[in-house]
């Protein structure tokens, strides 16, 4: 569906790109996050064919994203970092001028979205705000019938309520065999929709993996009680981070000794337990805590 290889990008001294590679698979939602300034928003302008990168080879739906992007267009929904709209327009009409654009005449799907949305069409652009904008810019993907959504941290300014409308109506897509490349700062967003994640830290691709593969390199954090209490040395073999905190066994592990410490905690009664594989801020954090 999408395929970025080996791309560079550099602004003068600034390396916004350094040999970045994304794959995304039909149907598939993709998360793409990192700290500010990663590169992020730049790969998304590459794929996009608004800059051209120094080097490497980008396509979607096979095609060449510089050369071809006017047919490469029609089937792509985006909505960029920073909404700006025309200020004099109402986000009614912002929304069908993009649509007319896509040469899209059923006005169905743009109703429904302004309505699950909340959004007031007839005010004009210049009086929205932030989250508003962003609205618009939302209806107006989510209306188009589009193969490929291609999001730029499209839920910066959402509340609660119309972060829940996108997540369903990303999900809807999905469901229709959609695809999407998400990035995002909400981790907890991009860990409840996307099948695959890539972390991009300094223009370069640091992790990329589905979220299972990504917790398996790391631990699991266990809460357990127990009937009889555990032996001084209990599991000191594998345990790291051993304690007794509210009444209950805390206790670190690598994921792969899940099935040991299960097998050797039992005899002694288990009378509550609970495992908690890292969350994806876990897996983000401890990149950065590496770095010092
Ligand atoms: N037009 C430009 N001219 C000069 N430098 C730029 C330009 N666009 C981006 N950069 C630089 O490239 C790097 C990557 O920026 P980019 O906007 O891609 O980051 P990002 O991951 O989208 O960050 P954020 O999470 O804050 O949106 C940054 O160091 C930025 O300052
Ligand atoms: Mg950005």
């Amino acid at each position: 569906m999408l395929k970025m290889e080996k791309v560079t990008k550099s602004f003068g001294k600034v390396q916004a790109l350094d040999g970045v590679d994304l794959h995304v698979q039909p149907g598939e939602i993709y998360g793409f996050i990192g700290p500010n300034g990663a590169g992020k928003t730049t790969a998304i302008r590459v794929l996009m064919g608004f800059i051209r990168p120094d080097s490497g080879h980008c396509t979607i739906f096979g095609r060449n994203v510089w050369k071809e992007a006017v047919q490469i267009h029609q089937r792509v929904a985006y909505v960029p970092g920073d909404v700006n709209l025309w200020p004099n327009l109402t986000g009614g009409e912002v929304i069908d001028l993009f649509l007319r654009l896509q040469s899209q005449k059923d006005v169905k799907a743009r109703d429904y979205w302004m309505e699950r949305f909340d959004l007031d069409p007839t005010k004009k652009c210049r009086t929205y705000s932030k989250g508003n904008r962003q609205k618009v810019a939302l209806v107006a993907a989510f209306a188009q019938e589009a193969d490929l959504y291609i999001l730029d941290e499209p839920t910066s300014g959402l509340d609660p309520l119309m972060e829940k409308v996108f997540q369903e109506g990303l999900r809807e897509r999905k469901k229709e065999g959609k695809s999407v490349l998400l990035s995002s700062h909400i981790l907890s967003e991009v860990e409840k929709l996307c099948d695959r994640v890539s972390i991009i830290r300094r223009g370069k691709i640091i992790e990329t993996g589905s979220m299972k593969e990504l917790r398996h390199l790391t631990h699991m954090d266990v809460h357990v009680r127990t009937l009889q209490p555990l032996p001084d040395q209990f599991g000191s073999a594998y345990i790291t981070d051993l304690r007794e905190e509210e009444g209950e066994i805390r206790l670190r592990i690598d994921s792969a000794q899940i099935g040991r410490l299960m097998e050797e905690i039992t005899p002694y009664g288990i009378e509550s337990l609970q495992c908690m594989p890292p969350t994806l801020e876990t897996l983000f954090m401890r990149h950065y805590q590496e770095e010092g």
